[in-house]
């Protein structure tokens, strides 16, 4: 039988004319979980990330830097891109850059192959383009401007006037596929989401579709193009190409790259945001129906962090760098709070005071006290050496179900990219067994020898609980469960929490009697407010 096919997730390729903001670190942190959770299932996966390095934004950052556009995006990715990885905590399978060759070649056999195809002519363009998208604008695009702008029309995103073009380039026959596309997404409304994303997309096809250029000739920071060196590709027909470059697109039939590509395709989920919906689930698989490939399964658009009510953007000056959070809450509170509290999907704001309020409830005083009491009560009472847990009353039977009722919500929550159902599952659960060890009073009952059983029996399943608890969160906060891990002695019983599968999670006694248990430092240890 032929193995399953390999779940491949990327994020977009962000820009680098700048370092990266929050807003960044979302992305990356949804699509980190979401691929961590699905290796916890057992399947195989490819999580791939990167940097969007060419195109006139990043062209303009180099100049005002006074470096080669090579020399800038070398330095901010070496000192930004590639660093803010690490700061997330970000388990990421490969990291393209478009200025690689394996990416440049492959992007000119794309577009090459395309031409050939039929779908590719020479034509002037004439109209309006938002640097800051990168983005040829269509009329119903922009908007009236304000202040400075007042009178004129503006980019709904960035607030500024769009520049006029002429060029003579090469067009991409973008309107023959507005029936196939329909088609598609009609057959597969699935392939969209949420779903106001998937209304959005059908309404602007159904006006249809106009042809789109794919070059450009003022522009020298690029592609050049197979069959005309004097035009590069169109920013976002490079950038968009780099799902399939990094995976192996076009590689020679028998290459280790060539196997990852029939691995790996059709994409599973290209996760983006809200922004870039357009070029994501319009351009892109009309792209690759005119290459002959498949289209993604799914494209998911997310929300925007949004300071006073608009997008938080570095251009506005309202960019919080991720370590500023990082460097007091930790990577783990970081990815625990942002798709904790917004609802993926949706925009969401970002304050200290509700991060240091969800910290301390939920965090500190939820899972962490539940760890701290629970192994410090195994070390006080029994030395270390974890009970046999027999006999068990209706109040173990309840969290035994509560657990498998945690789980059969929580997987297909993670799964859909549900983060913050996935996530309140399991502190519900967290909050049962809390509410369980303050009811049982276990140090009442430590202290009456004839109770010596029942003390047994609620220690063993205070420490299941949270063996349990430290492979569902495993995906969202490696760290600290990995701390747990060792504190409850489960590395040496059942082996690394990597392997422990969701499927398994649920049943009931996993970490055997005599498991040495130890209080190592608190998980999430109590932060002063600022
Ligand atoms: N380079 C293009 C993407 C090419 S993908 C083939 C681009 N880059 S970007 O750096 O501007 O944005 C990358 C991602 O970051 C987008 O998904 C965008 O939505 C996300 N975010 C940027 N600012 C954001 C917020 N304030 N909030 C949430 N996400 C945001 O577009």
């Amino acid at each position: 039988m032929a193995e399953p096919k390999a779940f491949f997730l990327s994020t977009p390729i962000y820009y680098v004319n700048d370092a990266p903001h929050i807003g960044h670190a979302y992305t990356t942190t949804a699509g980190d979980v979401a691929t961590r959770w699905r290796r916890q299932r057992g399947e195989e996966v490819w999580f791939l990330t990167g940097v969007d390095e060419h195109g006139t934004k990043v062209q303009r950052a180099a100049e005002k830097g006074g470096v080669s556009p090579q020399e800038w995006v070398d330095r901010l990715v070496a000192q930004s891109w590639l660093p803010v990885l690490e700061t997330i905590d970000a388990a990421n399978d490969d990291f393209i850059r478009t200025t690689e060759p394996r990416h440049r070649d492959r992007v000119q056999l794309f577009w090459q192959r395309v031409k050939d195809n039929g779908y590719v002519y020479s034509a002037e363009y004439e109209g309006p383009y938002c640097v800051g998208c990168e983005e040829f604008k269509l009329a119903g695009d922009l908007a009236e401007g304000e202040g400075e702008f007042a009178e004129q029309l503006v980019c709904p995103v960035h607030g500024r006037p769009a520049e006029q073009l002429q060029e003579t380039n090469w067009f991409f026959q973008l309107s023959v596929f507005a029936d196939r596309l329909l088609q598609h997404y009609e057959a597969h409304p699935e392939a969209i989401q949420p779903r106001s994303a998937y209304n959005e997309v059908m309404s602007f096809v159904r006006q249809g579709l106009v042809d789109i250029s794919m070059s450009r000739s003022s522009v020298s920071w690029g592609i050049p193009l197979a069959w005309d060196a004097q035009q590069v590709t169109y920013v976002w027909f490079d950038a968009l190409l780099n799902y399939a470059t990094a995976v192996g697109y076009g590689a020679e039939p028998g290459t280790a790259d060539a196997e990852r590509f029939a691995r790996v395709w059709p994409p599973d989920v290209n996760l983006v945001g809200k922004d870039i919906l357009r070029f994501h689930a319009v351009y892109w698989p009309a792209m690759l129906m005119a290459a002959g490939l498949e289209p993604p399964r799914k494209v998911f658009a997310h929300g925007w962090l949004l300071v006073g009510g608009e997008k938080m953007s570095k251009s506005k000056l309202t960019g919080i760098a991720p370590e500023q959070i990082i460097d007091t809450f930790g990577s783990d509170a970081f990815r625990y709070y942002f798709l904790r509290a917004i609802q993926f999907g949706q925009d969401g704001s970002f304050s200290w005071e509700d991060m240091h309020a969800r910290y301390t409830a939920e965090l500190a005083n939820g899972l962490g006290n539940l760890a701290s009491r629970g192994t410090a009560m195994v070390v006080r009472y029994r030395d270390g050496e974890l009970p046999a847990g027999h006999d068990l009353t209706d109040a173990e039977r309840q969290i035994v179900d509560s657990l498998a009722r945690t789980v059969s919500v929580a997987d297909p929550a993670f799964c859909e990219l549900d983060f913050s159902t996935g996530i309140v599952a399991v502190k519900e659960f967290i909050d049962l067994v809390n509410l369980y060890v303050t009811e049982q009073e276990p140090w009442v009952l430590a202290k009456d020898e004839a109770q010596s059983a029942r003390l047994d029996v609620v220690l063993a399943t205070i420490c299941e609980s949270l063996r349990a608890i430290a492979v569902l969160y495993n995906p969202l906060m490696p760290k600290a469960m990995s701390s747990l891990w060792e504190q409850l002695g489960a590395q040496a019983q059942l082996g690394p929490r990597a392997e422990q599968r969701i499927v398994d999670v649920a049943s009931w006694g996993q970490l055997p009697a005599g498991t040495r248990i130890t209080k190592g430092d608190s998980l999430f240890p109590r932060i002063e407010e600022a």
